[in-house]
């Protein structure tokens, strides 16, 4: 992104000075509403991301100003203080929280701007968590590591936000590595990376533009409040369960009859998942593809038939990938709308694409974009 327009606003807004910070949205390859079971995810971040201006500005109060809405929102950092726009509580979420973690945050003045699409599953609001995180701490030395950046944007979106979140896109934002997927255990928050560069594959985004709002209607904090009843009913005959990670199917079976339907389908999913993203991690270690895609193809099918989160437009493209011959497709992220991730032969991404978004804006009339994808760097200043 050109980052002129940002610099420029800043300037006319508030003067010189004003350091510049980024942090990207990301993709995830597979292992979907794992991360709140404590299970793995294989995440990485992407060239999209949200950038901010920022400069301590003497006061004890915050002026932002979000550049790609035009909009401008003033307030202190007590927590009566929490402001009215939607974008402007990511802001005031990250300072409370570092607040509550004891440190001293004066006032800033701040512009804010991105090219992460919004509501597309690449999280634009985990990159805005990050890269505020990430800007306070260098400019007011606060000493967090990454890895307490992305707990803290994963707490404003729990406490500011009211998603009940898992680690994973703040994790990706913060830690991200160019080239790389992260292989993060969410229980334990141990993690590698994973190059990923494959030869003769691409994967490929393409967005429905049927915006998601995770926060809307509850719909992912139910997803997840079904898992937790579960693992309830598991721990009485197992007491050592905390999480969904923690159990098998066969201790799944053992409560079939003590637990909702619902609630019993949607754990099944993700524990499947969770083997999903080990075996997917088997084959890339073998650069098979195949397998890879084919395990992508499974987890669509979960997401949509068993944890019921996709909707008829992702259903549709996960079709259009199949009758093209696409290796491996499905819904990405929180979904409810958003982006299929794609991984197609070089070979037969163009024709794929073509008749794919075609067809797609044929059946729905809603132009689909498309977004090749590039994998980068996590925060950092620029
Ligand atoms: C959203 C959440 C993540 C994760 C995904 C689903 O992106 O923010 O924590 O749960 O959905 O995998």
């Amino acid at each position: 992104m050109d980052t002129t327009k940002i610099k420029t606003k800043f300037q006319a807004l508030f003067g010189e000075g004003g350091a510049l910070y980024v942090s990207p949205g990301r993709i995830n390859l597979i292992g979907e509403h794992t991360d709140y079971n404590g299970g793995f995810v294989l995440p990485g971040a992407i060239d999209k991301a949200m950038y901010c201006a920022i400069k301590p500005n003497g006061t004890d109060s915050v002026n932002a100003y979000a550049l790609d809405l035009n909009e401008s929102s003033a307030f202190g950092l007590k927590e009566e203080d929490k402001p009215a726009e939607g974008w402007a509580k990511f802001i005031f979420g990250v300072c409370r929280e570092m607040i509550k973690k004891g440190k001293s945050i004066p006032g800033f003045d701040i512009v804010i701007s991105g090219d992460v699409p919004l509501g597309a599953g690449m999280s634009s609001s985990a990159a805005l968590e990050s890269a505020v995180g990430f800007a306070l701490n260098d400019q007011y030395g606060l000493g967090f590591s990454r890895q307490e950046l992305a707990l803290i944007g994963q707490a404003t979106e729990h406490n500011y936000v009211g998603v009940k979140c898992g680690i994973m896109d703040q994790f990706a934002s913060c830690l991200g590595k160019e080239g790389a997927l992260i292989r993060l255990d969410c229980r334990s928050l141990e993690y590698e990376y994973v190059p990923f560069s494959p030869k003769a594959y691409q994967l490929v985004l393409i967005n429905t533009c049927v915006a998601h709002n995770l926060a809307v209607g509850g719909e992912y904090n139910k997803r997840r409040e079904s898992c937790e009843r579960v693992v309830a009913e598991i721990a009485k005959n197992h007491p050592g369960v905390k999480l969904l990670r923690d159990t098998n199917l066969d201790e799944l079976k053992e409560v079939k009859n003590k637990v909702d339907e619902t609630d019993y389908t949607r754990a099944e999913f993700v524990i499947e998942e969770i083997q999903r993203l080990l075996d997917t991690c088997e084959a890339l270690k073998k650069d098979d593809y195949e397998t890879v895609g084919k395990k992508m193809y499974e987890t669509h099918e979960g997401l949509s038939k068993k944890y019921t989160v996709s909707c008829p437009e992702l259903d549709f493209l996960n079709e259009q990938a199949k009758q093209y011959g696409v290796t491996g497709s499905r819904v990405m992220g929180g979904g409810f709308g958003g982006c299929t991730i794609n991984l197609v032969r070089e070979d037969k991404k163009v024709d794929f694409v073509k008749k794919a978004t075609e067809a797609y804006e044929k059946t729905f009339n809603i132009k689909p974009k498309v977004y090749d994808v590039v994998i980068k760097d996590g925060a950092r200043k620029i």
